[in-house]
């Protein structure tokens, strides 16, 4: 298929675009791979602010990353979150975040992407996000579209405000200590029967937003490792997610 980019410029596939993207994409995968092949190690957490944690991960992902691009474009500029910074004046910087979504990966909780845009002279005309677990890339120029792989994609036509997920496995996810806490509204007894257990039997806390009850049949749920159910209700019922408005 031949596109017609425009950034500009009217660069066509073949083009510059294309060797961007290209390359891009290939930093992605070869930090993504890194990220997946590693989830499961033993972390080196630090601590960049009080929530803002750091793993020797985000630092190899990133580096893996830059190699890429500078070997493929050595005059252009970086800026990457944890330690590459290049200002050159080239008129082309690939910002990168190497690891989004440090604190789930240091949680082994497998949602997280590796992050690539590319300004071109103030603009940005090209990102590209991988997810290492699904092994989903997410791709887009300036002009040409967005992509899931080599699927053009396009936002919903939903017209009303209904919430996705998957109950039963955030639930999990708090019994594994993926998550830390969780809370929804509007659910129904098989949403939450086995999840809840399954939390209550890992240690954790369910009950409803006052925290003094819990039954599969209330139409709101809160979970969590036990240690942060008070912290959550408070931030509920300032929110005033106390009788279910959150
Ligand atoms: C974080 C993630 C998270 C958002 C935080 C970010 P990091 O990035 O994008 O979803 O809520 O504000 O800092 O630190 O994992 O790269
Ligand atoms: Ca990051
Ligand atoms: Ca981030």
């Amino acid at each position: 298929m031949h596109r017609i980019w425009c950034d500009g410029l009217r660069w066509i596939s073949g083009g510059p675009m294309q060797e961007f993207l290209n390359v891009a994409r290939e930093a992605a995968l070869r930090a993504g791979r890194l990220l997946r092949e590693n989830l499961n190690g033993t972390r080196e957490i630090s601590y960049k602010g009080e929530i803002n944690l750091v793993t020797e991960m985000d630092r190899r992902s990133e580096r893996a990353a830059v190699e890429t691009l500078l070997a493929a474009f050595p005059g252009h500029g970086i800026m990457a979150e944890e330690e590459a910074r290049i200002e050159n004046g080239s008129g082309f910087v690939w910002i990168i975040d190497p690891l989004d979504g440090t604190t789930n990966y240091a949680h082994g909780y497998p949602n997280f992407a590796v992050s690539i845009g590319l300004e071109r002279s103030g603009e940005i005309t090209l990102g590209v996000v991988y997810d290492p677990m699904r092994d989903e890339l997410f791709s887009a120029v300036k002009g040409g579209g967005a992509y899931l792989n080599d699927k053009l994609i396009h936002v919903s036509h939903a017209d009303t405000l209904i919430r996705s997920g998957s109950a039963s496995l955030d639930l999990c996810s708090v019994a594994a200590g993926r998550l830390d806490g969780y809370w929804e509204l509007k659910l129904q007894p098989w949403d939450v029967a086995a999840g809840s257990l399954i939390v209550h039997e890992a240690g954790g806390m369910v009950s409803d937003f006052s925290g003094v009850r819990f039954s599969v049949y209330d139409k709101e749920i809160l979970a969590s490792n036990g240690i942060i159910h008070k912290q959550i209700r408070e931030v509920l019922k300032g929110a005033g997610g106390e009788r279910g408005e959150g």
